[in-house]
């Protein structure tokens, strides 16, 4: 008998170091339109995966709150979907453990993700770095979850995780977990760092002209947009004519991306068009769109009680969900619950 799975969204951010325009195109946007669509929707705040490089005590409390304040600025709801942070559902750390034991090493030395991160310095890593994946399958399989909308950094994470729940449902002759699907589309699922198009952007970097953040005001999203790293072609009559040309083709998807349009779309609207016409013109459109989450985030952070208090609703709400489906999943392994 093959299990129905109620259609249900799970996504996470970590947080580390402040939201980019890149975690709002390629996730919080996306959560958003997702919400009203017939999916149960829960979005995390994953805090015990920030854990996994050093974090000061001292500020990761603000940066999960400014994470979930991202979020409820954006449009997430938190009302019909479910809003919390990781470490308020111990579950996930359970569920976690479960699967390093399903995951097999070589699957995590396939990770590009921990290779990029670690780099040359993979002996000092943390052990919690290595098995990160295991955890994000964990959060993923803790609510049967079956979309997942990330980016496409993430989307090795996510047919692991697939992987892992394959292997879980072999070993234990079930068919407890379903094969969450990856929801990569969209022109924002890869947004490029503003100085070199070869590279994503994130959160952290040398240079701060590199990125817009989430808390960005309007001159500074302004002033970056202009500045940003071009060729000095025009931009093209068609999108073929993007190829090769990274930094313009970044730019065009931005724009895109920003006003619900397709990429042919935006190429329709500026063909042929010179830098001088088209940044200032995704500079107006990104303050258009941006400014007003800023601003929304720096009220809500005025007042973390109330942030704190949506955290907690929402993990209590989690719970209700994760720990019926962890109380299974020990009961398939043979684990004795008294
Ligand atoms: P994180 O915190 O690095 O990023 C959060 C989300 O933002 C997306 N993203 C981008 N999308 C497009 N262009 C970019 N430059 C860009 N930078 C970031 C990411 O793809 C992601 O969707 N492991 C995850 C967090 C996580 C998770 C999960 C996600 C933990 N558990 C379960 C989904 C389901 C991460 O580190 O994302």
């Amino acid at each position: 008998m093959t299990q129905t799975f109620t259609p249900r969204v799970f996504s996470g951010i970590k947080p580390s170091g402040g939201l980019q325009l890149g975690n709002y195109l390629g996730a919080i946007k996306r959560w958003v339109d997702m919400q009203g669509k017939g999916f149960e929707n829960i979005y995390c705040v994953v805090d015990l995966h920030a854990i996994t490089v050093w974090q000061d005590p001292r500020e990761l409390k603000d940066a999960t709150r400014e994470v979930a304040a991202g979020m409820l600025a954006s449009g997430i709801d938190p009302t019909t979907s479910i809003l919390f942070n990781q470490s308020q559902v111990p579950e996930h750390a359970e569920l976690a453990w479960i699967f390093n034991c399903v995951a097999r090493v070589g699957w995590m030395n396939r990770m590009t993700q921990f290779k990029d991160k670690a780099g040359s310095n993979a002996e000092a890593v943390s052990l919690g770095l290595y098995a990160y994946p295991a955890l994000m399958a964990a959060d993923i399989l803790l609510y049967h979850a079956t979309h997942v909308p990330v980016g496409e950094d993430q989307k090795q994470h996510v047919e692991l995780t697939r992987d892992i729940a394959t292997k879980f449902n072999h070993d234990f002759k079930t068919d407890f977990f379903p094969l969450t699907e990856p929801v990569i589309e969209g022109p924002g699922m890869r947004v490029m760092n503003l100085r070199d198009g070869s590279r994503k952007m994130s959160k952290s970097g040398d240079s701060d002209m590199e990125r817009i953040n989430m808390t960005d005001d309007a001159d500074t999203i302004s002033k970056k947009f202009k500045k940003a790293k071009t060729d000095p072609a025009p931009l093209p009559e068609t999108v073929a004519g993007l190829k090769d040309r990274p930094e313009a083709r970044n730019l065009v998807d931005i724009y895109a991306s920003l006003s619900d349009m397709t990429p042919e779309q935006v190429i329709a609207q500026y063909p042929g068009a010179g830098w001088g016409t088209f940044k200032p013109a995704l500079a107006d459109l990104a303050v258009e769109k941006l400014a007003p989450i800023s601003t929304e985030m720096k009220r809500l952070m005025a007042d973390k009680g109330e942030i704190d208090l949506i955290l907690a609703k929402g993990a209590e709400r989690a719970r209700a969900i994760a720990a019926p489906i962890l109380r299974q999943t020990y009961d398939i392994v043979g684990l004795l619950r008294s």
